[in-house]
């Protein structure tokens, strides 16, 4: 190695930011003995729907229920195929086949990650009755073009917007008034997060309705409180649904995150500027673009790596910063190189080349709202150091 300090302690990829108002905010949940799905969940939802400002939020456990709910209360099924992007997280992608319809994926911009508008165009076929597009790391999809396309083909539109808390289309934020579901995660390395959790969020009352039903076993809505003094102990089935709902303790910490959004956003964008200052005008680095339209939520910062202009791989690049003692991880795999799609669809890794290439060349440096500038300087020095000793 160069004479580059290598720092002794190593450097988490992800950390979650918790403050004393988490620990309260925990501590008075469990104080409270109301342990299930309760008051705290309600309010969550209401304050997260007020937040986006959509009508209706769901409090899931999860993003990939969220996914799930959204595809079965929009009527999706056997037969039917959905479009989504390859360079995603299973879940985009496993929901579809959850409700027995086929996964159709259209390839990606290349400068951005997102799904590409044309691709979607050239899939579409009859049997096509959804889109998926991911707001990839917090860049958001090309909604105009995909609302077109929804609206020429009579298509459902089912948001991927694990990442996308804080992401904005034209200024408004994503879940804004939306045209059909919006998935949200809670994760613990998102930007709100609360351990495991999710959202649906919708404006369409009728679909929000069988997402709340089916987030409960099928009970009709009001059931949770059937132990409290308002509530009957009298409910319904009223579909077999499944178990998918938020609880307190996650509303608990959700609805401290939320409060506390613009502080932690403030400081994810500090450690991108030290990386933005840091990796510009080097040409052995790619950097993802912004769309005109699209405020960036910063939730991965996505480097690429030019190998033509590197004597080591992408893999051996994150060996070396692993040996800087920098945490780094990939966004993502490509979903169709994955054996359970493989082995399904027979997919080649250049039949989706440009996600393919993307993903081979990637690499998410930390990012996360206690990073902090300092240690962000030292991951863009430890990157530097490395483009210049293995520089083509
Ligand atoms: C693009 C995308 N979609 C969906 C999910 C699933 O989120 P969850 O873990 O909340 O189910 C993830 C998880 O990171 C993701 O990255």
């Amino acid at each position: 190695m160069s004479d580059f300090a290598v720092r002794k302690d190593w450097m988490p990829f992800c950390l979650p930011d918790v403050t004393d108002a988490e620990v309260e905010a925990i501590a008075a949940a469990v104080r409270s003995g109301w342990w299930a799905k309760g008051p705290r969940t309600i309010e969550f939802e209401k304050k997260f729907a007020e937040y986006v400002g959509a009508k209706y939020c769901i409090g899931l456990n999860s993003c990939t229920a969220a996914l799930h709910l959204a595809l079965v209360a929009a009527g999706v099924g056997p037969g039917d195929e959905v479009i989504t992007t390859p360079l995603t997280f299973a879940a985009s992608a496993n929901t579809i086949l959850h409700v027995g319809a086929t996964p159709v994926f259209a390839d990606i911009d290349e400068d951005t990650g997102l799904i590409d508008p044309d691709e979607i165009e050239k899939k579409i076929t009859r049997k096509t009755k959804a889109i998926v597009p991911v707001h990839y790391s917090g860049l958001a999809a090309d909604l105009g073009r995909l609302y077109q396309l929804c609206d020429a083909h009579g298509l459902f539109l089912s948001e991927d917007a694990a990442h996308a808390v804080e992401t904005r289309y034209h200024g408004e934020l994503i879940g804004h008034h939306p045209r059909g579901a919006v998935s949200y995660s809670f994760y613990a390395t998102k930007n709100l997060a609360c351990g495991e959790g999710g959202a649906l969020i919708t404006d369409d009352e009728e679909l929000a309705h069988k997402a709340r039903v089916l987030s409960t076993h099928g009970m009709s809505a009001g059931a949770w409180n059937r132990y409290g003094k308002g509530g009957s102990w009298r409910y319904d089935i009223e579909e077999p649904g499944y178990k998918y709902n938020m609880f307190d303790l996650q509303a608990a910490l959700a609805t401290v995150q939320l409060e506390r959004m613009d502080d932690m956003q403030r400081r994810r964008f500090e450690a991108v500027k030290v990386y933005e200052e840091a990796f510009a005008g080097v040409p052995q680095l790619r950097l993802q673009k912004t769309p005109d339209y699209c405020h960036h939520s910063r939730h991965l910062y996505i480097l690429r790596i030019v190998p033509e202009r590197l004597t080591i791989s992408r893999d051996q690049f994150i060996e070396e910063l692993k040996a800087r003692n920098v945490g780094v991880s990939v966004h993502f795999i490509a979903l169709h190189t994955m054996s359970a799609y493989t082995k399904r669809f027979g997919f080649k890794p250049e039949d989706f080349k440009k996600a393919y290439d993307f993903s081979e060349s990637e690499i998410s440096l930390p990012l996360y709202s206690t990073l902090g500038a300092e240690n962000a300087a030292y991951v863009a020095q430890a990157v530097l150091d490395i483009v210049k000793k293995y520089a083509k």
